[in-house]
């Protein structure tokens, strides 16, 4: 688990939040898929996020990214109320991965993350068209930021594989380069390792980890507890849209209703035979 501020934070109060939701709802229909959410990220922190299928994880951070205008509350980034836009949630500095991955998959691995990268790009259309000296000296800034940013995810020597022939683990690492390369101060993940092998999933551990330590804050959604609780400094499990529980990976973990949740209550089990906790894979994974 991991406490200490990375380098470029240290100095600056842990308790900053970076971004607080109070009160997120978000209605369809008849269904509250999510209910008077309250979430905050600190500065530099890993927050997990678990929770059942359908427990509105997946609507929560379309709330938080803009992709869905919330039915109530609101999200404050950086001291400034967020307007749900996701090119300003982007500008402004948070950036996604999604749970179906969505890449441009007949475009190379690199021109995917140069992709990210134009948001923060000032050539508009006339320059790009004459492909002035302006035009030509970002795209051969954007050209290489792109190349270290695929080599940071591992995955340097597909630069020009396109992106469907990337394997699908390869096609997560993409993802989150191309996120990464909007130059965010915080990254949203959700389900980063679905589909990964062991092996896969501690590099993707071992990823998050380092894109903390460039000072980001991170926000993780995943099924694989083991991972959750090995990698982050507070976890929240939402239930049913609301928050079910909230704390440090030890506290989470060992909650009875958390427990309950994903094991559900069961037959009773002889005396000392009760679960200490939650370990492993603890839920059904989306396709
Ligand atoms: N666009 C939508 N229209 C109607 N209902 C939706 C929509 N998106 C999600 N839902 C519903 O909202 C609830 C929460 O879904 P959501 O995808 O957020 O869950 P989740 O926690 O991400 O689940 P999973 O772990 O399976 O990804 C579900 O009942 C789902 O069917
Ligand atoms: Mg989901």
């Amino acid at each position: 688990m991991t406490t200490e501020l990375a380098p470029q934070l240290r100095g600056v109060d842990p308790d900053l939040q970076i971004l607080t939701a109070q009160g997120v709802s978000m209605r369809f229909g008849g269904l509250v898929a999510v209910d008077q959410v309250d979430f905050s990220v600190g500065l530099g922190e890993i927050v997990g996020l678990i929770g059942p299928n359908g427990a509105g994880k997946t609507t929560f951070f379309n709330c938080l990214t803009g992709l869905y205008q919330p039915t109530s509350g609101q999200v404050v980034f950086q001291g400034a109320v967020l307007p749900p836009k996701p090119r300003r949630v982007v500008k402004a500095g948070m950036a996604r991965t999604f749970q179906n991955i969505r890449l441009f998959a007949n475009m190379t691995a690199l021109e995917n993350v140069m992709v990210g990268r134009y948001c923060r790009t000032s050539s508009g259309p006339f320059t790009s068209i004459i492909r002035g000296w302006k035009f030509r000296r970002e795209e051969r800034e954007t050209k290489e930021m792109a190349n270290q940013l695929l080599d940071f995810v591992g995955i340097g020597s597909s630069a020009d594989h396109l992106a469907r022939n990337l394997s699908y683990g390869d096609q997560r690492r993409l993802e989150i380069a191309r996120a990464l390369a909007t130059e965010p101060k915080l990254i949203l993940l959700d389900e980063p390792t679905a589909g990964m092998n062991p092996q896969e999933t501690r590099q993707a551990e071992e990823l998050i980890l380092r894109i903390r330590d460039l000072g980001l804050a991170v926000v993780v959604i995943e099924h694989d507890m083991r991972f959750i609780f090995s990698l982050c400094d507070r976890v929240v499990c939402l239930m049913q849209g609301k928050v079910l529980v909230e704390g440090t990976p030890e506290v989470v973990q060992s909650d009875p209703q958390v427990i309950e949740a994903y094991i559900g209550t069961g037959p009773a089990e002889p005396e000392g035979t009760e679960p200490d906790g939650i370990v492993g894979d603890g839920g059904p994974r989306n396709a």
